[in-house]
């Protein structure tokens, strides 16, 4: 019988025993270069955060990599988001890279190490999925983001650890000082987030759009939490954190983030989304609607008493003032709410002691964080440079105050069961105070109300 032409092959495998496909593929490739995805002011403001890093750890070798995707499944990975850390000190967002500052009298050397693009002549141009840039694209050779930077550049092929280094991830002094020097933000990172804010806020209207539709098509919470992260990816990177929409019994439930509920009139509707900036500075914005377009007397006092708290948790947030006084303001005004609705079993002081914290079975979570390249940003803080520091100017937190009360929760009345609540915004503090960043968004319960009938 005679043989068919590909007999012998093997179909998925090119290469050596292929030589009319190697001879073939290595030729017939014009020139095409691409410049490096950085702006000139994002790899300014990276110029100064290596300057400043350098001047909190002097005479350290330090490391700081970009890290690479998570495997999801099988031989799929998630997309990759480069470290923080990496992005703050470099402005690059490329998987793999790592930074490496020798110390030297009056500062560092920096320089930056890269995968290298594999392009035409080399094997891996075809071979590698990973690197290849007949697979991946088009990217940005060595030099050009040495150019873009400013900053040399070399093969991550050269990189081994360096004697003496501090390795990001492992190093407690580095990530302490990281995290401090992270928490002052520059005016190119405050815009940044202005920007991440702004969109996240146009993102709060596409969604409000949705409602109806989410409700008459029984599309449901997926439908929403689709419709910002495609709000997000276009407009931004994509979500800064996994987007939480929470309806009706869903509302109270703070990480809510499985999305795959029904949308009812009636219900409250909680939504926490942020979109994250293409420069991966993020939001973390949110409102909580009612489903039907008008909140019922129970949803509104569970409402006014959350806004309450928030007024008086901004209220605390400027220059001096402490981290945590923001975070009791608020909590105080909730303690005093429930007592006052009969929710305590003890006064509001025993309540706010230490010892007591009974309003906290319906807000386990915190108040605010620090908001920037991280969702909770600066997290690595040790209690004296975060929790137990002063405010001071450009920092940037988020306040969000809420009241959780679960659909099988027999602590309260029935009318409150499966009412969740939260207003959460973000904060610029200032010279002489603070800037709500998010507060072209209502955070009261007509404007809210007026607010969603003018976007839906
Ligand atoms: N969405 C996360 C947070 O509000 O902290
Ligand atoms: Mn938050
Ligand atoms: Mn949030």
């Amino acid at each position: 019988m005679t043989q068919p032409p590909y007999a012998g092959t093997r179909p998925p495998k090119l290469g050596d025993d292929s030589p009319g496909f190697l001879d073939g593929i290595a030729k017939g490739w014009g020139d095409r270069t691409v410049p490096a995805p950085v702006a000139p002011a994002a790899a300014r403001a990276a110029a100064a955060h290596r300057a400043r890093l350098s001047a909190a750890l002097p005479d350290r070798v330090l490391v700081i990599g970009a890290g690479r995707a998570a495997r999801r499944n099988g031989d799929a990975d998630y997309g990759f988001r480069a470290g923080s850390d990496f992005v703050w000190a470099t402005s690059c967002q490329a998987e793999g890279g790592v930074l490496v500052m020798h110390p030297k009298p009056g500062g560092h050397d920096a320089v930056l190490h890269l995968p290298a693009p594999a392009r035409p002549g080399e094997r891996d141009f075809f071979a590698s999925a990973a690197h290849g840039e007949l697979w991946i694209g088009p990217s940005a050779g060595l030099d050009a983001w040495s150019d873009a930077l400013g900053l040399p550049v070399r093969p991550i092929a050269d990189f081994t650890v360096p004697d003496g280094a501090l390795v990001a991830g492992e190093a407690a002094d580095l990530d302490r000082a990281l995290s401090g020097l992270r928490m002052i933000k520059d005016e190119w990172e405050i815009g940044q987030l202005r920007e991440a804010i702004d969109h996240t806020v146009t993102g709060f209207a596409a969604v409000a759009a949705e409602v109806p539709r989410a409700v008459r098509d029984d599309l449901g919470e997926r439908w929403l939490q689709g419709t910002f992260d495609r709000h997000a990816r276009t407009y931004g990177n994509g979500p800064g954190y996994s987007t939480i929409v929470g309806s009706g019994e869903h509302a109270p439930i703070l990480h809510w983030v499985r999305c795959d509920g029904p949308v009812r009139p009636g219900e409250t509707l909680l939504l926490d989304m942020g979109v994250e900036a293409r420069s991966l500075y993020t939001a973390d914005v949110t409102r909580t609607i009612p489903v039907g377009g008008t909140f019922t007397p129970a949803q509104r006092r569970v409402h006014d008493l959350v806004e309450a708290s928030h007024r008086a948790g901004l209220a605390a947030v400027r220059p001096g003032a402490l981290y945590s006084d923001f975070h009791f303001a608020a909590m105080e005004v909730l303690a005093r709410g429930l007592h006052d609705w009969g929710l305590l079993p003890v006064s509001v002081d025993e309540a706010l002691a230490p010892a007591g914290q009974h309003h906290r079975r319906y807000i386990v979570c915190g108040i605010g964080h620090h908001l920037g390249l991280d969702v909770h940003d600066c997290a690595a803080s040790p209690y004296e440079q975060y929790l137990g520091a002063a405010l001071a100017p450009g920092m940037v937190l988020t306040v969000e105050p809420g009241l959780y009360f679960h659909a099988h929760d027999e602590t309260v009345p029935p009318e409150l069961r499966g009412i969740g609540v939260r207003i959460e915004d973000d904060l610029l503090v200032t010279d002489t105070g603070h800037d709500v960043l998010s507060g072209a968004l209502p955070i009261d319960a007509t404007g809210l109300e007026q607010w969603a009938a003018t976007h839906a």
